[in-house]
């Protein structure tokens, strides 16, 4: 049984479709990409996984539960946490404030969250530099980082990754996908949405080609990398 379980999920904001018919699977302590352009439901997707968006076709189901009706926060006390696109920290909360609201799902006594916290500090040394500082005195980097480590506060089995290197300079898309990678075999499943392709593939043990909201292709990653169709849409390299 997979740890995630999507099926025939259909998506909308009103009258405008997001994503039709989706069906994918991450298995335990699998590292699973979403690969589209703009537009083509990837965010829609993981907010309909968090329970942010009500689907209006399929189910999800975790861990063996059909939470497709599930509201967000028991989502995350199930072990479901988002990395939203574009970090979404707190902005005049410090630090380690941002870090204390990423466990509100979960009832820590206060030693475990003091625990979870310097965790989070061992994983993000330069988050723990900064803890005192509000959010919107870092730099992009480091509020990614923040966002990764506010999701990882509520000790997800699945963490849903938005767009980790979006607006970026490449050196620090760098310092967070090796961030991703230690995450890898900690017993956490991740699901990463990504335009940089190339990242995401050969982060990730699979993945899915989403094209105006439908999965148009799956694979490992592995072999994704290599095909044609995969290098011309996503690589930046042509046929031939
Ligand atoms: N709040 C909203 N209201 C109405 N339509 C929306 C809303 N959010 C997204 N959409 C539409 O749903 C579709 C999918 O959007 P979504 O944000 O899921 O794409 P995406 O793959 O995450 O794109 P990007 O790579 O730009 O982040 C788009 O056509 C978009 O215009
Ligand atoms: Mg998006």
């Amino acid at each position: 049984m997979a740890l995630l379980e999507v099926s025939g999920l259909g998506l909308a904001y009103g009258p405008i479709r997001a994503a039709e018919d989706i069906s994918l699977q991450v298995g335990a302590d699998e590292i699973v990409a979403i690969i589209g352009g703009n537009g083509a439901g990837k965010t829609s997707l993981l907010k309909g996984i968090a329970g942010l968006l009500t689907p209006t076709t399929g189910t999800v189901r975790f861990s063996g539960e059909d939470i497709t009706r599930l509201a967000p926060h028991r989502r995350v006390g199930l072990g479901i946490a988002l990395s939203p696109e574009g970090r979404q920290v707190f902005p005049d909360q410090s630090v380690a404030d941002n870090l204390v609201l990423g466990a509100y799902a979960r009832n820590f006594a206060r030693g475990e969250l003091e625990a979870e916290i310097e965790e989070k500090f061992a994983l993000f040394p330069r988050l723990a530099e900064r803890r005192n500082q509000p959010a919107l005195t870092l730099s992009g980097g480091e509020q990614q980082m923040l966002a990764i480590a506010r999701a990882l506060m509520s000790r997800p089995r699945l963490l849903l990754l938005d767009e980790p290197s979006l607006g970026l300079a490449p050196i620090i898309v760098r310092d967070v996908f090796r961030i991703i990678e230690t995450l890898r075999g900690r017993g956490i499943s991740i699901l990463i949405v990504e335009q940089m392709a190339n990242l995401a593939l050969k982060v990730s043990n699979r993945a899915y080609v989403i094209e105006s909201g439908r999965i148009t292709l799956d694979g490992k990653s592995a072999d994704l990398l290599h095909d044609p169709r995969i290098r011309a849409a996503y690589l930046g390299v042509s046929h031939g």
